[in-house]
């Protein structure tokens, strides 16, 4: 699907050419090309700013059918970010027109002052995500996703970055794999079955599994998840996903395991403390970080990743029933810890120390990353793009951060005062899941994951903003966005 090319680019015979233009400056070296954007401005209504587009069609001096502009705005203003949005919007547009092989023209990379991977990649990954359409149950198919979108750029570039297309392409497979998931409608994707669905895509990959059904939960002591789980008909799973490129050989040569744990709620009605009607549909998305977690591991398995990897994810139905735990209840979680049950909405945390406990023991992995849609109140905090996160390492932190920033997957670190921990104490249990004051909520939440970590270096990632999205992005179809794959596979990259 996705394509580098150079040559002519006047030759070229395509459906259509792109072509990026900048307000206050010319960021393309090729004559022809710059040609081509001199025509542009000559068209009044046509700047190059930001949100500018026109169409020319049978361009004389071209042999593609016609020839879009895209304005860009100022040039000081241009980023990687723009590059995504760029070709992102791009394919909308075009998709909208039914096309199905198109030509984006890559500027100039050092006239943006950008490397050629980081600016190619960015317009691949904008063009791969922003070609991707949702539309399972829908009956009509109204919009076509492209066949092919090639990016045209210098030839000694294209030599070097023959690889990219395809590796691009295979971390936004990873991302739109998270999303489907994510938009699934709850009916489909009840515990068993989403589990079934995640194990079936790792099946084709290399990659083994483990899921412990409620037997093994209960022979395991895994009260927690257990307790999340009682009130629905689908009973929970713990799925085990585990990426090992030294299983058959002796000496690893990055001794390393890392362990990703993401929070697979199916369908969070609250439970008990049952949530208000308002945008109870939405969520579905509450397993958002198991989609991402097993989207990562499916794409490290298919870019055989250097080190040893294993996703940990407890799959959840949250619903009130006969059944359902109560507020006021005690569990004991796996750890041996007793939890008293403040809120039974309060369940990711539950299933999360479960999991973390249960892969400290059995992995001891070098670094725990989970990623959840945790609380509320970090989209309170942080808003619906970014997600929070919460680390006692800073390096670690400091790292995800970076990671966000290079993958637009935007990520702020928040802090974890020692003396908010009172909040969580309990009159009863060990610990109560709730805290005892309304503020601070994606803190307190954190606080409690950090008890059941022990000593393992590890970040906790609250993904409730960024995860799902009502409306459609310039890269991104309304529901599931994806947020975590881009984000994980660079920061294990850079491990
Ligand atoms: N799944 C929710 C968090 C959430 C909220 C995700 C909005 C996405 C969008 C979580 O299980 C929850 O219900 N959290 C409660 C915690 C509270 C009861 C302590 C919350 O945020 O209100
Ligand atoms: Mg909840
Ligand atoms: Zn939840």
């Amino acid at each position: 699907m996705l394509k580098l090319l150079s040559g002519e680019i006047l030759k070229k015979k395509t459906e259509c050419l792109v072509v990026p233009v900048c307000e206050d400056a010319e960021i393309h070296d090729d004559p022809a090309i710059i040609g081509l954007t001199e025509n542009a401005r000559k068209i009044k209504e046509f700047k190059g700013k930001n949100g500018d587009s026109v169409v020319l069609y049978d361009p004389a001096d071209s042999k593609s059918d016609r020839i879009l502009f895209i304005g860009l705005g100022k040039l000081e203003k241009i980023d990687e970010e723009t590059m995504r949005i760029f070709a992102g919007k791009s394919v909308k547009l075009l998709i909208k027109k039914e096309l199905s092989e198109i030509i984006l023209c890559a500027p100039c990379t050092e006239k943006l002052d950008l490397k050629d991977d980081v600016a190619l990649g960015a317009i691949f990954e904008g063009a791969f995500l922003g070609n991707h359409i949702f539309d399972k149950y829908k009956k009509d198919k109204k919009e076509k996703p492209l066949k092919t979108v090639s990016v045209f750029t210098d030839s000694k570039i294209a030599k070097r970055q023959r690889l990219l297309p395809s590796r691009i392409e295979t971390i936004c497979k990873g991302t739109n794999l998270a999303r489907e998931w994510v938009s699934m409608p709850p009916n489909d994707k009840r515990p068993d079955r989403f589990v079934r669905s995640m194990v079936k895509a790792a099946e084709k990959e290399d990659l083994s599994f483990s899921i412990l059904d409620e037997k093994a939960l209960k022979q395991n002591g895994m009260g927690a998840i257990l307790a999340v789980g009682a009130g629905s008909r689908s009973k929970p799973r713990l799925l085990i996903l585990d990426y090992n490129p030294f299983k058959n050989k002796k000496s690893p040569k990055k001794k390393k395991t890392v362990v990703l744990v993401g929070k697979g709620v199916t369908f969070d009605s609250g439970g008990i403390n049952l949530k208000p009607s308002g945008s109870l549909d939405e969520m579905k998305m509450d397993m958002s970080g198991a989609a991402s977690v097993a989207g990562t591991l499916i794409t490290l398995a298919r870019l055989k990743h250097k080190f040893r990897v294993v996703g940990v994810i407890p799959v959840v139905e949250n619903m009130p029933s006969g059944d359902a735990t109560r507020p006021g209840d005690i569990i004991k979680s796996y750890s041996g810890k007793t939890i008293e049950i403040g809120n039974t909405d309060a369940e990711g945390r539950l299933i999360l120390i479960d999991a973390m406990a249960y892969a400290n023991k059995m992995f001891k992995p070098d670094v725990m990353i989970d990623m959840a849609t945790l609380t509320g109140a970090c989209v309170v905090a942080l808003g619906e793009k970014i997600a929070g996160v919460f680390s006692t390492d800073m390096e670690l932190a400091k790292d995800i951060v970076a990671s966000g920033e290079a993958t637009a997957e935007r990520c702020w670190a928040m802090p974890m005062p020692e003396d908010y921990r009172k909040l969580l104490k309990s009159e009863f249990a060990d610990i109560n899941n709730m805290s005892s004051n309304r503020w601070g909520g994606a803190i307190t939440a954190a606080l409690f994951l950090s008890e059941f970590v022990e000593n393992t270096r590890w970040a906790h990632i609250d993904i409730a903003g960024p995860a799902y999205s009502k409306k459609a992005g310039d890269y991104c179809g309304a529901g599931g966005t994806g947020f975590g794959v881009r984000l994980l596979i660079d920061l294990l990259n850079r491990m």
